[in-house]
């Protein structure tokens, strides 16, 4: 007979070992790390506390009940940790325990921890690597997902909440990590998709491969699941570590301020010859975010979907700041669709969490044409003006150089409260670009080259805009970072509120 002591540390020992060495090899030899050595990885060394060891899923069907098919803690790891000394919830799914699918116990466990982190005020991260929802168990798998989802929901906006695909994550699982504010993947080992390639095949009669289906490719660069795709999982769960300081730990928490080596009045004289005398000509506004910002160091969210806007993560003189900029080199900077719906909810993530939104204009307008009507580009478009709008943080704005249209309106505008908007010497604030204008105005009224020149001498310069006050200065581009610096500090005690409401409603 063992002892109660011998029962606990073989259980425990069991829990370690997941579902096996054999298992164990066989996720190594597929490039991927256990859920484990996950956690160590992404947590402070010897920070992870771990809950629900000895939680066993509780099937009795389909032989589950016998003692070899229970594994102590279910088929995914759980607890709380730090990650530079900041406390962070986490669940990490063992795919060495069948497939890391979701039992009702295993659902249990993660609805835990949520709910923990929701008292305390932490974030969440997700470590993704199931096969779905727990076959055996039916209908209490399903119930399962539903928990997570309501918590998902519940703590949008309270607690961040982020998401890292490592493996497998189909059907019904896509759902939670679709809730949270960041999914991350793993390069070449991860893949989301609702059906896999034989249920497409089916029934629309595609050929698709995993990977073209819901691999790290397609959901960074193609339909806009996912924020960010890394080469392993070392790289992910180290950039992952580097991400999270950059957040804060709830709503009600500041966003975190590290100490800063970069001089907050650093004039940045590039910026002075950046833009070019053509205004057709393009330039690169990341170019303008890495001189401004903290030792050049941008967290870019969505590097490769809809790459005529930029949005990231950066820091100025120490503090968290969400950076918002058109990208000229792309598509004349243009907002469409995409670009629209990215950088909404990059600025509603920003304003739910206390973090100032910085934005660096250079915008031609929306794209015109069919496709983007017929995509309703309307209702998209008018999610980043929305967002704007109700965003109550610290708003700076720079018009670098074109801000047209409904545009120019659109992108953190005077009249959307902006805090402090500033324009660049090369700025021109119009309803659209001269040849347009003219084109519309003077049809046949009037020489075309005079009249542009006359249209350009008007507007194609900060003035109209400066003289209503619509932009508080006219700024050197080299003296921007040492400005907003500044303003930033005088911000930091900036309060705001909306009208009450039930809740807002963002055209979706
Ligand atoms: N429920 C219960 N067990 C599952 C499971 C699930 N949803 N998914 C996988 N497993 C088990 C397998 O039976 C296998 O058990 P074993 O180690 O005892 O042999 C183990 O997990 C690994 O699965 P396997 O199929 O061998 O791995 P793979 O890498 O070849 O394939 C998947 C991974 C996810 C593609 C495949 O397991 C799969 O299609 N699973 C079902 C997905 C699904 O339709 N889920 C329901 C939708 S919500």
């Amino acid at each position: 007979h063992m002892s109660v002591q011998e029962r606990i540390e073989k259980k425990r020992n069991a829990a370690l070992a997941g579902g096996g060495q054999k298992r164990i090899d066989a996720q190594h030899k597929r490039g991927k790390l256990t859920a484990r050595e996950r956690v160590e990885l992404l947590l402070d060394p010897d920070s992870f506390v771990e809950c629900d060891m000895f939680v066993e899923h509780r099937c009795s069907d389909f032989g589950m009940e016998e003692d070899h098919n229970k594994y102590p803690g279910d088929s995914v790891v759980t607890g709380q940790g730090r990650i530079n000394g900041r406390l962070v919830y986490v669940f990490s799914q063992d795919f060495t325990v069948f497939g890391g699918s979701l039992s009702g116990a295993h659902a249990q466990k993660i609805s835990k921890i949520m709910d923990q982190a929701m008292l305390v005020g932490a974030p969440v991260i997700g470590l993704n690597d199931s096969g779905g929802a727990r076959i055996q168990e039916g209908v209490e798998s399903l119930a399962g997902y539903a928990d997570i989802f309501l918590r998902n929901v519940m703590a949008s906006g309270v607690i961040p909440q982020i998401s890292l695909i490592m493996g497998p994550c189909a059907g019904g699982a896509v759902y939670s990590p679709a809730l949270t504010d960041f999914t991350f993947m793993v390069k070449d080992t991860s893949y989301l998709f609702i059906t896999g390639p034989d249920v497409v095949k089916s029934v629309t009669n595609e050929d698709v491969t995993q990977e073209q289906l819901g691999g790290a490719k397609t959901h960074t660069s193609v339909s806009g699941v996912a924020h960010q795709a890394f080469e392993n999982d070392i790289d992910a769960l180290l950039n992952l570590r580097d991400f999270f300081n950059y957040l804060p730990l709830s709503n009600k928490d500041p966003a975190p301020v590290i100490e800063c080596h970069d001089p907050k009045d650093r004039l940045c004289p590039g910026l002075d010859i950046l833009v070019p005398l053509e205004s057709t000509k393009a330039f690169d506004m990341l170019d303008v975010v890495h001189s401004i910002v903290d030792e050049r160091k941008f967290f870019e969210i969505m590097p490769n979907y809809a790459k005529n806007i930029v949005v990231g993560f950066a820091r100025m003189n120490g503090r968290t700041v969400g950076i918002v900029g058109n990208q000229p080199k792309v598509a004349s900077g243009c907002l469409d669709i995409n670009s629209s719906v990215k950088g909404a909810r990059f600025v509603r993530f920003c304003d739910a969490f206390n973090i100032p939104i910085i934005t660096f204009v250079d915008v031609p307008g929306f794209l015109p044409g069919t496709a983007q009507e017929y995509g309703g580009i309307i209702r998209h478009g008018a999610k980043l003006l929305y967002s704007y709008a109700e965003a109550t943080v610290p708003k700076i704005t720079v018009i670098t150089r074109k801000a047209y249209g409904g545009a120019y309106d659109v992108m953190s505008s005077k009249h959307l409260r902006g805090d402090v908007n500033y324009a660049w010497p090369t700025a021109e604030v119009a309803v659209m670009g001269a040849k347009g204008a003219v084109q519309i105005i003077f049809r046949g009224k009037k020489n075309q080259a005079e009249a542009e020149a006359e249209y350009v001498e008007k507007f194609a310069n900060p003035f109209p805009a400066a003289v209503r006050g619509f932009v508080d200065d006219i700024i050197q581009p080299s003296t921007t970072r040492k400005r907003i610096c500044r303003d930033l500090e005088v911000l930091a005690s900036k309060k705001q509120t909306n009208p009450w409401k039930k809740h807002a409603n963002i055209p979706l």
